[in-house]
C-alpha cells in the first residue's frame, strides 16, 4: 500500500527567497546569503530547543553531561549561532543583538551591507518549563560607505529591508516580510527533509478578532483609557464577551494575533513608563509584519514604524493587531 505522494516541487524558503530575488533585476544575491545563514541559524536553534540529542548530552539513563562540561544555555547557544552566521554570511557589517550590551562590529574582511538587529530566543521566562519561544529579526541595509556606526542601526522601522521570525512551537515556523508591499508569508520546518516549506502564503490578520492578549497581573499599574478597554473586553455592552490568551513569549502571542486576530498589547505602567518590550529587535519587526499583514501597531501615540530610536536597547509600549480592534483600543488612549 502506497501513502500520500511526495511532493517533489515543494516550495522550500531557499528556493522561495530565491525567486524573489529574480523579481529584482539589481539584486545581488546578498540578501538571499543573509536570510539562509539566519535560516541555517533557526534550524539549529529549533533542533537544540527540541532538545535533540540530549541523550547525548545528559547520559542515556540521568542527568549527568557525559563529559562533565557544562551545558551551554539555550539563550547563549542561540546567540553565538546568529553572531556566527550572520558574520560568515559576508553580507553584514553590523549587528545589535539583544543579549549583548553594545553592537557587534563585524570585521572588515567579512563586511556586507546590511545590519541585523535581532533578539535570538525571546521569552526567556519560557524556556525552562518548555513553553513556545521564539527568535526574531529586523534587517536594514547601510547606504553611505562610510565606517558602521551606531546610528546606522537607529533607524525608524519604515526603513526596514526585511523582517521576520521563527516559532518554536508545536511546529516550527518561519514568518518573512520582505520589504513594503510584499506581503508576509509562513514556511512550516518539515523535519523529515530539515527544510522549510511554504504553507501560509500572504497572511492576513484578520480585521477583528475575539481575543485580547496582555499581562493582567499588572492591571493596577495601567493607564485609566487602557483599563477602561480591557474592562470593556471582558464585559461587553453588547455582543460576547472576548477571550484572553497570553502566553509570555511575543512571538507566540503575535503569531496567534496574525491567525486568529484580536489584539496584544504591552503598555507602559507606573513602574515602567516605556513598557518592556524593545524596540529595535522586538516591536518594530513585529510591528512591520502585522502592518503588512493588514493589521495595526503602534506605541499609543505613533505608528510604531514612525519612531526615531535613540538607544540600541530603548523599550517601547507596544499594541497590535486587528485593524478595527487596534482602532477601538487607540480611541480608548490619549
Ligand atoms: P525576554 O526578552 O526577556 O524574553 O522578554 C520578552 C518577553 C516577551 O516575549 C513577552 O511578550 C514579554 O516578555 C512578557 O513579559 P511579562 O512576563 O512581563 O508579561
Ligand atoms: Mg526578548
Amino acid at each position: 500500500q502506497q501513502g500520500p505522494a511526495f511532493d517533489v516541487n515543494a516550495m522550500t524558503l531557499t528556493r522561495w527567497v530565491l525567486a524573489q530575488q529574480r523579481t529584482a533585476p539589481s539584486a545581488t544575491g546578498d540578501l538571499t546569503q543573509l536570510l539562509n545563514s539566519i535560516q541555517t541559524a533557526v534550524k539549529a536553534i529549533q533542533s537544540a530547543v527540541r532538545k535533540a540529542g540530549i541523550a547525548k548530552l545528559h547520559g542515556i539513563s540521568g542527568d549527568t553531561n557525559v563529559q562533565g562540561e557544562e551545558v551551554k544555555k539555550l539563550d547563549v547557544l542561540s546567540n553565538d549561532l546568529f553572531i556566527n552566521m550572520l558574520k560568515s554570511s559576508f553580507t553584514t557589517c553590523m549587528l545589535v543583538s539583544e543579549e549583548n550590551p553594545k553592537v557587534i562590529e563585524v570585521e572588515t574582511e567579512r563586511r556586507g551591507k546590511y545590519i541585523v538587529c535581532f533578539d535570538p530566543l525571546d521569552g526567556s521566562s519560557n524556556i525552562d518549563c518548555l513553553v513556545s519561544v521564539g527568535s526574531i529579526f529586523a534587517i536594514y541595509r547601510k547606504d553611505s560607505s562610510t565606517e558602521p556606526s551606531v546610528s546606522d542601526a537607529l533607524r525608524p522601522g519604515r526603513e526596514l529591508v526585511a523582517a521576520g521570525y521563527a516559532l518554536y512551537g508545536s511546529a516550527t515556523m518561519m514568518v518573512l516580510a520582505l520589504g513594503a508591499g510584499r506581503g508576509v508569508h509562513g514556511f512550516m520546518y518539515d523535519p523529515s527533509i530539515g527544510e522549510f516549506i511554504l504553507t501560509d502564503p500572504l497572511m492576513r490578520v484578520p480585521d477583528k478578532g475575539n481575543i485580547y492578549s496582555i499581562n493582567e497581573g499588572y492591571a493596577a499599574e495601567w493607564e485609566e483609557g487602557l483599563a477602561k478597554y480591557v474592562e470593556e473586553k471582558k464585559r461587553p455592552s453588547k455582543g460576547k464577551a472576548y477571550g484572553a490568551r497570553y502566553v509570555g513569549s511575543m512571538v507566540a502571542d503575535v503569531h496567534r494575533t496574525i491567525k486568529y486576530g484580536g489584539i496584544f498589547m504591552y503598555p507602559a505602567t507606573k513602574s515602567a513608563p516605556n513598557g518592556k518590550l524593545r524596540l529595535l529587535y522586538e516591536c518594530v519587526p513585529m510591528a512591520f509584519i502585522v502592518r503588512e499583514a493588514g493589521g495595526r501597531a503602534s506605541d499609543g501615540r505613533r505608528d510604531i514604524l514612525d519612531i526615531q530610536p535613540t538607544d540600541i536597547h530603548q523599550r517601547s509600549p507596544c499594541f497590535l493587531g486587528s485593524k478595527l480592534d487596534m482602532e477601538e483600543l487607540l480611541s480608548h488612549l490619549n
